[in-house]
């Protein structure tokens, strides 16, 4: 395309969208706009070839005079304020400022710029350069090199988002390193199918983002990093998120994009009989076999953990937010971000969670249910440990009912030949009960005896309405009597269907 020196013409701003729209823009979905104006001052020599605001008063970042569409979303965002949210604290000190001004935090530059080394206003706020790093050469020459943002997240990186995100005032790379979230099961990244949810750059596409960034193309699969959750520009959603999480809407909601794969038996694949990520449809009562003439409708049982009484679904449980306060000293000690994504995280004595893979005692004080509490949700902690340990008992009781008849019906278990035979593509009623029963059990390990949980919380009225239907059914089918002998299950059916929504 024909480019301008830039340094040289002057025009008119009202002229310059114009402009910008007559010559094209370059990349396909941002606007960028030929500026022909001397728009910034050079920058003092130490700052590393940190640029900063052209106008700090406007947030009208340098970047920005031609980066405008990036720029009207940025300004929105809580980035364009960190510097007075530091001021207005009445708590600022020296040593707080870099995570609040445009410096080597968040960048590859390894040496002291920007605001570390000039204390110039122009640098104050988390801008472009944050994350882009400095972008003198660039604005002077858009075409020679681009400053591209990187990805990647780790307390051992000293770039990108956990650069700044991290200590005990805000723990999230701490918190999502000890998350599931940062890791990648590598054959399932390399496969085109499992991709979009197991590979970090797959789902940043796939959620809308066409960016360039220094990891996109590397081999080397990116796991849930925080821009695959978080857009870097815009605030279209609460927190940046690329999607939603306060909606009840699954085919919106941020999780169910990727938790919400096998959710029902496929007699076609060789993993048929086992879910994967069934936790959306559960929750909404889509998850499970249905077993044909029980009176249970998709989607009817529906509890009011999955309801418009939880209008954040996933995110009000397993995105639990709190501070701990130091019993000694009376003092802040700790701030608990919610980025375990554990609902219920064991704590030590002081109330901090300790890591995701913990397997503590299930009641509190040993875990917390803050999670659980406020709003419309349970009284207390007590109160919500009660509800939860009352569903899992009864649901871990008719599991082991299923799995007794299941025993006798097919005593080979899953093997080929038989009743449950996934290699099969027959699809039996034995086959059907055996995916409900995995659905029940689906999930933490780490729970040990208490494996329902997950079923329990998601979607205790279902679960316990297909766990019923699958033992009728199986009843039926194979003449086969568990140690419970002669059951009306169509009356336990109809008792838990009337519980809903009570
Ligand atoms: C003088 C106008 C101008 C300024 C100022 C400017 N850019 Fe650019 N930028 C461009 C143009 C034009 C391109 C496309 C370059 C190309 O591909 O040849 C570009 C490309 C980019 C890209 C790469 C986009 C892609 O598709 O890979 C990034 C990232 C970027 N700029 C960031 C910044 C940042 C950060 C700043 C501020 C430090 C900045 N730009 C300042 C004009 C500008
Ligand atoms: C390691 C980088 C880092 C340092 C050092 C740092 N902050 Fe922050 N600060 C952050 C981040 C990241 C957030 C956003 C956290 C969030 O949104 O939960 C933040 C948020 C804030 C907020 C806004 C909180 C709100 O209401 O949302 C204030 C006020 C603040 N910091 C003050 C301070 C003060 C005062 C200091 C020094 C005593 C300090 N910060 C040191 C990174 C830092
Ligand atoms: C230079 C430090 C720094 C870097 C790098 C940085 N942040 Fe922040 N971030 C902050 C500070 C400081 C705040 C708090 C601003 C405020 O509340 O005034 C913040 C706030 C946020 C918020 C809170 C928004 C809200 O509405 O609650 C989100 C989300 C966020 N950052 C995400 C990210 C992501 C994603 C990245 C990486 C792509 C990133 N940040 C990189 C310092 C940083
Ligand atoms: C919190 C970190 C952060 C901040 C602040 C930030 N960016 Fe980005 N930017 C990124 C990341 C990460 C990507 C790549 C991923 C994406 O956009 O989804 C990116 C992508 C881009 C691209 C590439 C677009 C394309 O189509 O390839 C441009 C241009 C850009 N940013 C410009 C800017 C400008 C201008 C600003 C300031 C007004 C800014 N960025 C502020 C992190 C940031
Ligand atoms: C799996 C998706 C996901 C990932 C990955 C993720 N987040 Fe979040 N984050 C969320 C959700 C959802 C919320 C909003 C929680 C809510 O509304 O209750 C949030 C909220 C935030 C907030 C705002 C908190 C506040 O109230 O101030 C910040 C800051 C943030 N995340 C930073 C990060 C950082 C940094 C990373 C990477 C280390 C990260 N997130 C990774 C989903 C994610
Ligand atoms: C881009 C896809 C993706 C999104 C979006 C996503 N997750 Fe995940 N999640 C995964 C993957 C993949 C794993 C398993 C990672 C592994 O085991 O290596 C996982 C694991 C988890 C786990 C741990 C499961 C266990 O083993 O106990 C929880 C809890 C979780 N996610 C909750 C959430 C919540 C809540 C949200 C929404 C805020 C969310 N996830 C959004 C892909 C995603
Ligand atoms: C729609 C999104 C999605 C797709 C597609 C997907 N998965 Fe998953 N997978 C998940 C989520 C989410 C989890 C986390 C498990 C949970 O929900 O508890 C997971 C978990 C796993 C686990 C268990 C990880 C662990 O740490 O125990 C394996 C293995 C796995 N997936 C393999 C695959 C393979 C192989 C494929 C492709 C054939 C695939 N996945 C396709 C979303 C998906
Ligand atoms: C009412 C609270 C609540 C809601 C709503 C909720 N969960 Fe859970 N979830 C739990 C509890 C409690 C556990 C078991 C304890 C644990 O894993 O830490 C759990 C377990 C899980 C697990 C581990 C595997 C499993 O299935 O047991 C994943 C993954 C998960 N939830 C994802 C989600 C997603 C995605 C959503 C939204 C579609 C969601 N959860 C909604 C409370 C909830």
């Amino acid at each position: 395309m024909t480019r301008i020196d830039v340094r040289r013409l002057l025009v008119l701003p009202a002229a310059l969208v114009l402009l910008g729209s007559m010559l094209g823009s370059v990349c396909e979905d941002e606007v960028i706009v030929e500026v022909e104006r001397p728009f910034f001052e050079d920058p003092p020599a130490m700052a590393v070839g940190f640029l900063g605001y052209d106008e700090e008063a406007a947030n009208l970042t340098v970047c920005g005079n031609c980066h405008i569409g990036v720029q009207s979303e940025w300004e929105d965002t809580a980035h364009a304020d960190a510097w007075q949210s530091l001021i207005g604290s009445g708590s600022a000190q020296p040593f707080c400022e870099n995570c609040h001004a445009v410096s080597q935090n968040g960048n590859l530059t390894e040496t002291d710029g920007g605001w570390a080394t000039t204390q110039d206003s122009r640098y104050h706020d988390v801008q472009c350069e944050n994350c882009h790093g400095p972008g003198e050469a660039h604005a002077n020459n858009p075409d020679a090199s681009q400053p591209i943002a990187q990805a990647s997240v780790g307390l051992d990186l000293d770039t990108g988002c956990g650069e700044c995100h991290q200590g005990t005032h805000h723990p999230f790379v701490e918190e999502w390193e000890a998350s599931p979230h940062s890791g990648v099961v590598g054959f399932a990244a390399a496969r085109e199918s499992c991709a979009p949810c197991h590979r970090g750059q797959t789902s940043i596409e796939r959620f809308g983002s066409n960016a360039d960034y220094t990891e996109k193309f590397d081999s080397e699969p990116l796991a849930v990093v925080c821009v695959v959750c978080h857009d870097p520009h815009a605030d279209n959603n609460e927190h940046q998120l690329r999607l939603p999480v306060n909606t009840t809407s699954i085919e919106t909601h941020l999780c169910s994009q990727c938790h919400n794969r096998r959710t029902a038996p496929d007699p076609n694949s060789s993993h048929g009989l086992e879910p994967h990520s069934p936790e959306s449809a559960l929750l909404i009562g889509e998850a499970g076999w249905f077993p044909p003439g029980a009176d249970i409708g998709l989607g009817q049982i529906r509890g009011s953990h999955g309801s418009d009484a939880n209008p954040e679904l996933c995110a009000t449980c397993h995105l639990s937010e709190f501070t701990v306060t130091d019993a000694a000293t009376g003092g802040f000690a700790f701030s608990a971000t919610g980025h375990l994504f554990r609902p219920i995280p064991c704590v030590d004595a002081s109330g901090i969670p300790e890591g995701f893979e913990t397997d503590c005692d299930l009641a509190p004080p040993a875990r917390t249910y803050e999670s659980c509490t406020g709003g419309p949700c349970h009284g207390d902690q007590q109160a919500a440990f009660s509800a939860l340990t009352a569903a899992s008992t009864r649901i871990q009781g008719l599991a082991d009912e299923l799995e007794e008849l299941l025993e006798e019906v097919d005593p080979n278990g899953e093997d080929p030949g038989g009743e449950i035979d996934p290699t099969n593509p027959t699809f039996t009623v034995a086959e059907g009960a055996f995916f409900n029963h995995a659905l029940a059990l689906f999930g933490n390990e780490d729970f040990g005896t208490f494996s329902v949980i997950g079923s329990s919380a998601h979607n205790p009225f279902l679960m316990e309405a297909l766990l019923i239907a699958s033992i009728d059914v199986v009843e039926e089918e194979y003449g086969v009597m568990n140690s419970l002998g002669v059951v009306d299950w169509d009356a336990e059916l109809q008792m838990v269907k009337a519980r809903v929504g009570r």
